[in-house]
């Protein structure tokens, strides 16, 4: 049995996380949030109060963060600020939470000798061409677009350097698009879901031609265990499931599996800067660490999302119309 400090466990992929460790092992966990915006402390509802404690405090505070990495063996890092358009807004909590949080963790790390896996994502490899057959590996290069993706590069070069130069016992993972429960209504596939629930119509950026590289969020925190328990340290492993769908594609199957006419939505402003492919070869972690998805059918993973955002409306509601009234203001 051993001791996880998992930060960012009350957002959609580290509550998820924390779910799966405890319902599929005997280890205690330790969540640090924050509680911005983006966190729910009702994303962790039901899970045993015996083996789970909550912190909220900041990743960026060395007080707080230094005390409970002492107690822990394994930090597993998702904590960021996520949302790619809120980045355009205003990069600077995506400069604090996602360079100096990361920081201050791996100097706890190394100061206490903790084992470190830094949940990382594609978008540090910029984006390809629709035409190209190229997917990203582990050796494509650094390429941010945005400033939420540039602040997550640089963490993973933070990462690397204390590896490197401090011993840091450290792994890194850089995923696709992940989709499920508890993922809040700001991004793409729960705010379509949700404006059907409410009576109102997707919104497509552009032309949606982009390309997005699905992969179910269970999926994607099982490869992040496997890699933890059998990831050679330093290393970083891609993760996806060879889930290439365009935005227009996914909008008009959300429509279809909800019993709507297909072309029951409006075309919005686009995103400055858009990526327009993300694709993930994964051959490194299937081979080496042998992890393969469960979730091999979209369709069948986002009607089940779908039936989850209809029976959880009590989780989303809150949100919903301040989101939906910041996007409006922006012609999104
Ligand atoms: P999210 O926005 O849903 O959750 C982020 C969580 O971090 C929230 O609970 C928030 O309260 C917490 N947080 C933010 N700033 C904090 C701070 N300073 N101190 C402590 N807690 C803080 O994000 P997500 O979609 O679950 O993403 C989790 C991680 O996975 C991120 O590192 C993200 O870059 C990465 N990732 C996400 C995806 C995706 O498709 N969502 C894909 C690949 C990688
Ligand atoms: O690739 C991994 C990344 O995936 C993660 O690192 C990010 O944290 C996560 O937010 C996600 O980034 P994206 O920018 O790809 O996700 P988002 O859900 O914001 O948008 C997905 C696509 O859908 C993107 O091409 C923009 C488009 N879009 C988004 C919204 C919110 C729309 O067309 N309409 C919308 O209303």
């Amino acid at each position: 049995m051993g001791h996880y400090l998992v930060t960012g466990g009350a957002g959609f992929i580290g509550s998820n996380f924390v779910r799966q460790l405890l319902e599929t092992t005997d280890n205690r966990v330790t969540v640090l949030d924050a509680l911005t915006y983006a966190g729910n402390r009702d994303s962790l509802a039901g899970l045993p109060a015996d083996r789970l404690t909550f912190v909220q405090g900041d990743i960026a505070d060395p007080d707080v963060v230094n005390d409970l990495v002492a107690t822990a063996d394994v930090v597993v890092h998702f904590a960021a600020e996520s949302h790619n358009d809120n980045s355009l807004r205003d990069p600077s909590p995506f400069i604090r939470t996602n360079l100096v949080g990361t920081f201050t963790l791996l100097e706890a790390c190394r100061h206490h000798d903790a084992r470190f896996h830094h949940v990382s994502t594609d978008e540090v490899y910029g984006d390809l061409a629709l035409d190209d057959p190229a997917k990203f590996t582990p050796e494509t290069p650094y390429r941010p677009s945005s400033p939420y993706s540039a602040s997550k590069a640089g963490s993973d070069h933070l990462v690397r350097a204390w590896v490197r130069s401090f011993g840091v016992a450290a792994t890194l993972s850089n995923c696709s698009n992940n989709y499920g429960p508890y993922q809040h209504v700001e991004k793409f596939i729960p705010r379509q879901i949700t404006n059907v629930l409410d009576g109102g119509r997707p919104k497509l950026y552009g032309a949606g031609l982009n390309v997005r590289d699905w992969i179910h969020v269970e999926d994607h925190n099982a490869a992040v265990l496997e890699i933890i328990a059998h990831g050679r340290i330093g290393e970083t492993y891609l993760i996806g499931a060879d889930g290439e769908k365009d935005n227009r594609t996914v909008i008009e199957t959300i429509l279809r599996l909800m019993g709507q006419p297909t072309n029951a939505y409006d075309h919005v402003a686009d995103r400055s800067g858009h990526d327009l492919r993300y694709a993930i070869d994964a051959s490194k972690l299937r081979v080496e660490l042998g992890w393969q998805p469960l979730y091999s059918d979209f369709e069948a993973g986002l009607a089940a999302t779908i039936g989850w955002y209809r029976n959880n409306e009590e989780w989303w509601r809150p949100q919903k119309a301040a989101i939906e009234a910041a996007y409006a203001a922006r012609g999104q």
